[in-house]
């Protein structure tokens, strides 16, 4: 109990630090995507990210499967809502919205895909923020590519459209190391 006490009274006093130490370990057994090339601009996420989805594995099978409230019927498999059947969409669920499960993580960080639950969920093995999505390999799980796209994606600035997005800067080095 004193070592609680001593833990909480850390956290009130000093805002950024325990706060981060609440991140679990650093993402490990991620799959590297250097060899897809980057796609620098132009990904929308209602032409190239919702698909994934809602449909990943081309034969109907998606995040959505899990992430859904089916109709506003039942809460989404772990408080994420991933199905644009739903409202709000996945863009709105997404972009700059903090997880209830993993403190301190937001799902997409625009422009930030290595600071993103997201990204990390689907890339790694130990996420360091629960397992790796799709949930046990579910349907043969992504493919580098679609996970390279989420990358590419969120570091153009997660842009809804074509319009907003920005380019990433030559500096930007993608991936985690490995
Ligand atoms: C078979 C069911 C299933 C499928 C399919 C699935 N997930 Fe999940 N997902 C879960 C469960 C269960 C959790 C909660 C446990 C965890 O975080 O590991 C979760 C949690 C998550 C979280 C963290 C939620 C939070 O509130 O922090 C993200 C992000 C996520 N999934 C993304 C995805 C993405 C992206 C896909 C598709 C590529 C996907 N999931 C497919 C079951 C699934």
């Amino acid at each position: 109990m004193k070592t609680a006490a001593t833990i909480a009274l850390v956290c009130t006093t000093a805002l950024s630090c325990a706060c981060g130490a609440l991140h679990a370990a650093a993402p490990s057994g991620c799959t590297s995507i250097q060899g897809v090339a980057p796609i620098f601009g132009g990904i929308q996420f209602g032409a190239a990210i919702v698909g994934i989805f809602t449909n990943y594995s081309g034969n109907g099978d998606g995040c959505a499967d899990c992430h859904t409230t089916n109709g506003g019927t039942t809460a989404p498999t772990g408080d994420l809502d991933l199905d644009p059947a739903d409202s709000p969409s996945p863009y709105r669920n997404l972009i700059n919205v903090q997880s209830p499960w993993y403190p301190g993580y937001a799902y997409v960080v625009p422009n930030h895909p290595e600071q993103s639950l997201l990204f990390m969920k689907m890339d790694c093995d130990n996420p360091g923020a629960g397992a790796r999505m799709p949930l046990d390999n579910y349907a043969g799980g992504l493919t580098v590519q679609q996970i390279a796209l989420i990358y590419d994606w969120i570091a153009e600035g997660a842009p809804a459209g074509t319009t907003d997005g920005v380019f990433r800067n030559g500096f930007d080095i993608r991936g985690f190391a490995q």
